[in-house]
């Protein structure tokens, strides 16, 4: 019931945001390819990029709200007051578990932990999960007592995770350039031009073509794809700015859009309009808002 209501809202937010956007604009279908057009950087080295430290020197606004940004906590140095470690620590061998652990996720559906690997650019996870005892999971319910003991993997990470929650993750080592989301991930390699033209920088007011951010948000977003060079469940070198569908392969059929969950479901419908139907006036940024917890925009249209 309560995913059918999700549903339901979902749809009635996009169609009416599409029609309060573009009332005259005539509906037709248009079968796009979305691999066709664009640039990608497939198998190439990752291009030299500023750091967010770098940016956040300028943009200190931003420095704000960075820190509890989602993104930017969805991996996290390993505190005893962490959500995470709380559901961890109940597990049996949880706290042998947590001070072998470096870092977190998660925590609303699924707690995990990671420690640092000898190898550059790699961390070991363990796997052990945790769910919290009122979770709504997607995922099998499972009790804490019946996880899995607290062994490391080695390869687990960057073979499965590391491209959608690490920056800069080579595909050819897997190795990640640094732990985390930078603002690389979204913004791109950015020219110091931009601050006195700010069409040069990717995300900016100026600058949020629907193509691009349909391809930037689903990167990550779009869960279950797969890279087809590298059949990584995580793009091949995808830099903000490229067409992602060139290489990553996503399932955009509405029979597999029927039967997702309402969240995965609004984010492949939403792209699928996108670059498949052309229609370019509703995208993620019409609703959501990366900086400053998530204000809805429509509630200003
Ligand atoms: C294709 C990109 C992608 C890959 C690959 C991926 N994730 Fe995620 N992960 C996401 C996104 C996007 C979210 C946030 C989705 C949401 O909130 O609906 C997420 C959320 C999570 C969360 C947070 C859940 C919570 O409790 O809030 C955890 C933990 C997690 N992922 C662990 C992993 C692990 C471990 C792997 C590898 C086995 C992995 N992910 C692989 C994209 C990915
Ligand atoms: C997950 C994607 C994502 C990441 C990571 C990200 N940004 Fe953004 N950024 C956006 C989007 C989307 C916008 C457009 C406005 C919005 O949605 O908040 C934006 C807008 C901005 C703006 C202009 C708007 C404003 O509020 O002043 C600046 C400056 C900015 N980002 C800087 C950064 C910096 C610095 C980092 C890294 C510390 C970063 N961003 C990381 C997605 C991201
Ligand atoms: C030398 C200082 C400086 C550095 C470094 C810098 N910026 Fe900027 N940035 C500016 C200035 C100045 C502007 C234009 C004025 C404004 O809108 O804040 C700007 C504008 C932007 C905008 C557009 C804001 C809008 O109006 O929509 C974004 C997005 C942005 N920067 C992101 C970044 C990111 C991401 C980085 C790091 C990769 C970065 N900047 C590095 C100074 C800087
Ligand atoms: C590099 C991967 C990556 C990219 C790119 C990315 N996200 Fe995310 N996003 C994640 C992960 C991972 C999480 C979950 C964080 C967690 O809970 O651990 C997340 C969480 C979210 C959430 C839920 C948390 C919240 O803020 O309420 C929203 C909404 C979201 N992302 C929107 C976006 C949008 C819009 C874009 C494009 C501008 C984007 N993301 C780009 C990986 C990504
Ligand atoms: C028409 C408006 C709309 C559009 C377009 C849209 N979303 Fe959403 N999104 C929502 C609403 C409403 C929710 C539910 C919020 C909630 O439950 O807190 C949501 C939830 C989410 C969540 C889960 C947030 C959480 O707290 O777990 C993620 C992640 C997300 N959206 C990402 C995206 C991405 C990526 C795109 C673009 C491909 C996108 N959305 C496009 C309205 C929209």
């Amino acid at each position: 019931m309560k995913q059918f209501g999700l549903r339901l809202i979902l749809s009635v937010l996009i169609v009416s945001l599409e029609l309060a956007v573009a009332p005259l604009q005539p509906r037709e279908q248009q079968d796009l390819d979305p691999a066709q057009g664009g640039e990608d950087h497939v198998g190439q080295p990752i291009p030299p990029y500023m750091t967010g430290d770098e940016c956040l020197f300028c943009h200190r606004d931003i420095g704000k709200s960075w820190p509890t940004n989602p993104h930017q906590l969805t991996l996290r140095p390993a505190l005893p007051d962490d959500p995470s470690s709380t559901l961890l620590s109940q597990l049996s061998g949880g706290d042998e578990l947590l001070e072998q652990a470096d870092f977190l996720m998660g925590g609303q559906r699924v707690a995990r932990a990671l420690k640092r690997s000898a190898k550059y650019g790699r961390l070991e996870l363990s796997l052990a999960r945790a769910f919290p005892a009122d979770a709504s999971s997607n995922e099998p319910q499972q009790s804490a007592k019946d996880s899995l003991d607290p062994v490391w993997h080695a390869s687990h990470f960057a073979d499965r995770c590391a491209g959608c929650h690490c920056t800069a993750v080579d595909a050819q080592n897997r190795a990640f350039s640094s732990v985390g989301l930078d603002c690389y991930v979204c913004h791109g390699v950015v020219d110091l031009n931009h601050t006195k033209d700010t069409r040069q920088v990717l995300l900016s007011t100026k600058n949020q073509p629907a193509k691009q951010v349909a391809a930037i948000c689903g990167q990550c977003h779009l869960r279950g794809g797969h890279s087809k060079s590298s059949s990584l469940p995580y793009p091949n070198t995808f830099v903000p700015g490229d067409n992602l569908f060139r290489d990553f392969q996503v399932d955009l059929s509405e029979q597999n859009i029927q039967s997702m969950v309402p969240i995965e479901w609004h984010i492949f419908e939403n792209v699928r309009d996108i670059v498949v139907l052309g229609r370019e006036q509703v995208t993620c940024l019409s609703c959501h808002q990366v900086h400053g917890n998530d204000v809805f925009r429509h509630r200003e249209v």
